[in-house]
């Protein structure tokens, strides 16, 4: 660099932070939620290698690899680690297994004395390959490619801890919040806790940005949602801020509907998620004017594509163009979609407007 030339941090050219900084730019930089992921041959070859989904998870070499592998064919602004939600849990000293068919499995959690038992301590140490990969990835991503870090929330981390795994009523984790809330708040505080450091880790270690993911917000009251959404993540977002005050922090609070504004007035997130059935044109007169918002194609409309898929996509972009917006989908790519949607996807979107 010469003498009197302005240096500018490497990251100001990345297209995604200068989105979720409130940039407005030509074209929406995209990333999709499970870009890495069976959809694509190249990551079930990956899979086939490795039986079991955590060994994958906390393999550097492995999770790098499929971290990379969506960049490589599609080139999306941002890459996002290769992890899972889960692996809290697993660091937090639960039994974690991943069954084919099944989805996740949990031993389930259900007393108090479980509850305490729950210490971050053990969690950076644990997880260490994760923060690992991420070392990894940061060295060989393109420089204009961000590396988005995630962690799961601690409500829908905790349903999948008490519930055993997925649900559909989420009556054991509900029954427990509304029946002892103090006690269900151990396992909340503790995840608070693990979350916390699981993602100042992954910031050390080179991402760019962090997501949290709360796919299970929209099945909670008003109240709950206030105490067990939006009062955990705001005690995250400003732990993390304190110590990491330059990293924007993305909230998914899924299916939030009517309380997404008060999850983004009163958490503090840099940016908002938008699950598909938010409506774009609501969306951005309400919370558009307050934060950068990512979303929220439907991932079945880029599982079918042709006309449906450029027709939802030129209207959301439509919607968002005047102000921050990063293009996503509404939830993670389903396994059956075809590899040249995606690609067809990225062509609209490098070609927008
Ligand atoms: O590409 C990416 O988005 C990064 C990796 C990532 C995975 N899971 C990999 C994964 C991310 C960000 C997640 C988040 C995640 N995991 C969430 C939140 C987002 C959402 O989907 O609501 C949740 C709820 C989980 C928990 C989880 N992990 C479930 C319920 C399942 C089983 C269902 C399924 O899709 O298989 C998983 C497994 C999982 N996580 C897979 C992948 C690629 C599939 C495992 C396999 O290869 O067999």
């Amino acid at each position: 660099m010469e003498v009197g030339e302005t240096s500018i941090p490497s990251t100001a050219s990345k297209p995604l932070l200068r989105a979720l900084a409130g940039e407005i730019l030509p074209a929406p930089p995209f990333w999709l939620m499970r870009q890495a992921g069976r959809y694509l041959p190249e990551y079930r070859e990956l899979r086939r290698k490795t039986p079991s989904f955590l060994d994958l998870c906390l393999t550097p070499e492995l999770a790098a690899e499929a971290t990379l592998q969506p960049i490589r064919r599609f080139g999306m602004d941002a890459a996002i680690l290769f992890s899972d939600i889960l692996v809290v849990p697993y660091a937090l000293g639960r039994t974690v297994a991943f069954r084919e068919g099944e989805g996740p499995v949990l031993e389930p959690l259900r007393t108090l004395a479980e509850a305490e038992e729950l210490t971050r301590d053990g969690v950076a140490e644990r997880l260490r390959p994760v923060y690992e990969t991420v070392r990894r990835v940061v060295t060989v991503l393109p420089q204009e490619t961000a590396l988005i870090g995630f962690a799961g929330a601690p409500w829908t981390v905790a349903t999948y801890m008490i519930e055993g795994g997925s649900s559909r009523d989420f009556a054991a984790t509900k029954y427990w919040a509304f029946s002892d809330p103090d006690g269900f708040g151990v396992v909340i505080d503790r995840l608070v806790e693990a979350t916390v450091a699981h993602l100042s880790e992954q910031i050390d270690a080179g991402a760019d940005a962090v997501q949290l993911f709360d796919s299970w917000a929209g099945v909670l009251d008003e109240a709950s949602f206030r105490r067990f959404v939006i009062a955990p993540t705001r005690r995250i977002v400003a732990d993390l801020r304190k110590r990491h005050p330059a990293t924007p922090v993305i909230g998914f609070p899924r299916g939030a509907g009517l309380m997404y504004r008060a999850y983004v007035h009163e958490t503090g997130v840099s940016a908002l998620g938008l699950d598909t059935s938010v409506p774009p044109e609501i969306a951005r007169k309400t919370l558009q004017s307050l934060v950068p918002v990512q979303g929220n194609l439907d991932p079945a409309l880029l599982m079918c594509g042709g006309a449906a898929l450029e027709d939802a996509v030129a209207t959301i972009v439509a919607c968002f163009r005047g102000g921050p917006f990063v293009f996503n989908l509404g939830h993670g790519v389903l396994p059956e979609t075809p590899v040249a949607h995606v690609s067809h996807l990225a062509e609209l979107l490098r070609r927008a407007p």
